[in-house]
């Protein structure tokens, strides 16, 4: 997809605030300082539409990011930052089940994991969440700009094996350094927008 377009619509913490622009919606989904907010910024080659950080954390609401009036992008706070309360955790939780519990044009999850690592336990989680609702997923493998290149694939087949993705399932190797993969990345979105 060629953006023209992007704009924030709305900073989001409850289900009355989201937009009521019934559009297509696809989510991002990950650990904190995962490389979440930076995927949508090199997607629609905004340096920073989306706001990130080098320190976890930075996102905390859910961003609605609304690209060529065709779809929405919603950025949301990562998952697995050690230095919250229980207290922000529930209310983080609360946050997320309820959108991607019921928001009903969500039409697709992107679960961004790190590359260079095996996916954690919060993402397995995630993983299965996703899938317990039904919700399409497209797994961004992300930080691929610091793994070698004759590295690279054996990290894909443990991100693969440790998520216990099907043969079917699409992994995106992707850089928002380089801009690797985000060809493929947008071939993946389009399915569902
Ligand atoms: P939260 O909002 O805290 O959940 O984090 P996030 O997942 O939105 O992460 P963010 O996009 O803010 O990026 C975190 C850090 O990782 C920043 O310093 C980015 O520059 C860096 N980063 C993100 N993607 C990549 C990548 O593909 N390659 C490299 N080398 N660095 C990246
Ligand atoms: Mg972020």
């Amino acid at each position: 997809m060629k953006v023209t377009k992007a704009e924030i619509v709305i900073s989001a913490v409850s289900k009355k605030q989201y937009p009521s622009d019934l559009i297509p919606e696809i989510a991002l989904a990950g650990r904190s300082n995962v490389g979440k907010s930076s995927f949508i910024n090199k997607m629609i080659n905004r340096k920073s539409l989306a706001r990130t950080s080098s320190k976890p954390g930075k996102t905390q609401t859910l961003n609605f990011y609304k690209i060529n009036d065709v779809f929405h992008f919603v950025d949301v706070p990562g998952y697995g930052y050690a230095k919250v309360s229980k207290t922000e955790r529930e209310a983080w939780g609360k946050m997320l089940e309820e959108y991607f519990v019921e928001r009903d044009n969500l039409s697709a999850a992107a679960l961004v994991v790190d590359l260079r690592h095996k996916p954690t336990a919060d993402d397995i989680t995630m993983y299965n969440f996703l899938k317990h609702y039904e919700l399409p997923i497209i797994v961004i493998a992300t930080k691929l700009d610091k793994i070698a290149k004759n590295k690279r694939e054996s990290h894909v087949q443990q991100t693969r094996k440790t998520l216990g993705l099907a043969p079917e399932d699409i992994v995106v190797p992707f850089s928002s350094e380089t801009g690797e993969g985000k060809d493929k990345a947008w071939k993946a979105i389009e399915q569902f927008i």
